[in-house]
């Protein structure tokens, strides 16, 4: 199963996508839990203190790990990026883990003027496009709000 919570803001998407990360690892599921909001608080949800909140990386943030796979400089416009970069180790090797949960957090806008987050969410899209899965996996993706997953078809 890959599911996407999407909607407005505050309506609760990261509360209803944590409470199904969790009770789907109490169900001896492997669960992949994505924060794919920009304005990223799942860890929060899932349970992560503050420092340990602080001390996971988002992928947005892994600047040589997003030009090497999407051939993209991230906070760069213009010029031609891969719209099928290799993303099956991602999860594995990138994820923090918690309670049966795997997290991982793409990041993404930081400051005002930060640029445009293309290349994450092709990254995105791509990561949970060919992700493969085994029969009982679920892979839970915390959406930004509003309609933009839609537009990036990242949902
Ligand atoms: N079913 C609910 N009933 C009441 N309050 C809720 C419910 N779901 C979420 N909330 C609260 O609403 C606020 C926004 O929820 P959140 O999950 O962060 O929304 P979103 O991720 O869609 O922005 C939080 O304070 C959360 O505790
Ligand atoms: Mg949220």
């Amino acid at each position: 199963m890959k599911l996407a919570i999407t909607g407005k803001g505050g309506v609760g998407k990261t509360t209803l996508s944590s409470l199904l990360a969790r009770f789907f690892a109490s169900q001896g599921r492997t669960v992949l839990a994505i924060d794919a909001d920009p304005d990223a608080n799942l860890a929060a949800a899932l349970g992560y203190a503050p420092e340990e909140f602080s001390k996971i990386t988002p992928v947005s943030e892994m600047s040589e790990l997003i030009e090497e796979r999407t051939g993209a400089k991230p906070g760069t416009t213009g010029g031609y990026f891969k719209i099928n970069p290799r993303v099956d180790d991602i999860p594995d090797r990138f994820s923090a883990r918690r309670n049966g949960v795997k997290l991982l957090v793409m990041g993404g806008v930081k400051k005002g003027g930060g640029g445009c987050i293309c290349p994450e969410s092709v990254l995105l899209r791509s990561l949970v496009n060919h992700l493969i899965l085994y029969e009982k996996d679920v892979v839970i993706m915390d959406m930004e709000a509003g309609i933009e997953p839609l537009g990036r078809a990242t949902a």
